[in-house]
């Protein structure tokens, strides 16, 4: 008998109903629609408002409609895993809160910060527990509301993100033409210096002076991150595709995280794919995070075939980054 692993079985999103745009923006900080589009391809951004209304509002709207969707009762949940940056408060995690909210009583999880590869990282994670066979329906959210910690009097990070949570069924799955069939995921600490929040933890708590100073805000050295991502997103994809002798050809879609236009193009042409192989929505949600690739996923749900190569590629703050090599399970 063939292996146990993981599929992703249903997948369902909440976008937030305001949109962003670049002409807004533009009176807002010193840019403009051209700059934006050429250097980095975002035209829109969501955003969540609200008062009060924090990342577990957008999780929780996306479970539910998940549930709905694949006719499942929340007491068949037996773990829920929230991967963010933006969680809605330090503690307790996102996960739980989410889990009261839609009623999920059955469960255990918690929350993963692996910056923007966090759906790689949370996926492993789930898969391991799967493969276990301790888990037998498993719920991965990935959301953030981005919004809550970028400045919008900086000019070079404002235009970047955007917020979305996207919420998934993960069920074992021992057909070995679908499902995860392998990852490779990377951890240094070197991109500690050049993309960070730096108040609000227990380093620098918050007080008058960290508000003043705008440091619970993202800090980027954009050039820095751009250099390390475009290598090792590239790299990473390539590595796992070589690994499983799996060409071009074989490939259906690489979906990359959504992070750059240009950081997504270099690592297409690298895996040597044509564009329309190439998976992209970046124009219009701008970069979700670690909703970025699950959010592609839910978009494009309709064009895959079951069986389909899929290869994701992430990289985020830490630095993190990793691949996947997927099958498309329904
Ligand atoms: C952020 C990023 C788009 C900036 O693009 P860049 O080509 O590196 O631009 P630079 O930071 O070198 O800035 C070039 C100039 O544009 C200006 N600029 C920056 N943001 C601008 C904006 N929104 N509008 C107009 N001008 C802008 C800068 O002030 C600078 O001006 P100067 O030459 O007069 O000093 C790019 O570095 C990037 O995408 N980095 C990776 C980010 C990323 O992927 N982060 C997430 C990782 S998960």
């Amino acid at each position: 008998m063939s292996e146990v692993h993981s599929a992703i079985t249903a997948i369902e999103a909440f976008i937030p109903e305001y949109v962003l745009t670049n002409p807004t923006l533009s009176r807002m900080v010193d840019t403009d629609d051209q700059w934006i589009m050429s250097r980095v391809g975002i035209k829109e951004r969501h955003i969540l408002r609200g008062k009060g209304k924090g990342n577990s509002h957008m999780g929780a709207a996306a479970v539910e409609k998940l549930l709905q969707k694949s006719q499942t009762d929340p007491s068949e949940i037996d773990m829920l895993l929230c991967c963010t940056v933006t969680p809605d408060m330090l503690f307790p995690a996102t996960a739980n809160i989410i889990c009261d909210k839609v009623g999920i009583k059955n469960a255990w999880g918690y929350d993963i910060n692996a910056g923007c590869s966090g759906f790689v990282f949370s996926f492993s994670t789930i898969d391991a527990f799967i493969r276990s066979g301790r888990i037998k329906k498993a719920i991965l959210v990935a959301g953030e509301k981005m919004s809550a910690i970028v400045d919008y009097k900086d000019r070079a990070t404002c235009p970047l993100f955007g917020d979305a949570a996207v919420a998934m069924l993960i069920e074992p799955t021992t057909d070995p033409n679908v499902g995860l069939l392998d990852y490779e995921n990377h951890v240094d600490g070197v991109g500690r210096k050049y993309l960070y929040q730096k108040a609000g933890g227990s380093c620098y708590p918050p007080t008058e002076m960290t508000v003043k100073r705008r440091e619970h805000f993202i800090h980027q050295e954009g050039q820095q991150v751009f250099k390390y991502a475009v290598t090792n997103m590239a790299q990473v994809a390539e590595s796992i595709m070589k690994k499983h002798h799996i060409t071009a050809n074989d490939v259906a879609y690489l979906i990359p995280h959504q992070a750059n236009l240009r950081i997504i193009d270099a690592t297409g042409q690298r895996m040597g794919l044509p564009a329309d192989k190439v998976l992209i929505n970046i124009e219009r949600f701008g970069n979700t995070s670690a909703a970025s690739i699950p959010l592609v996923l839910w978009e494009y749900e309709n064009k895959f075939i079951k069986g389909d190569t899929l290869i994701f590629a992430a990289f985020g703050a830490g630095f993190t980054w990793g691949a996947m090599y997927y099958k498309w399970a329904y």
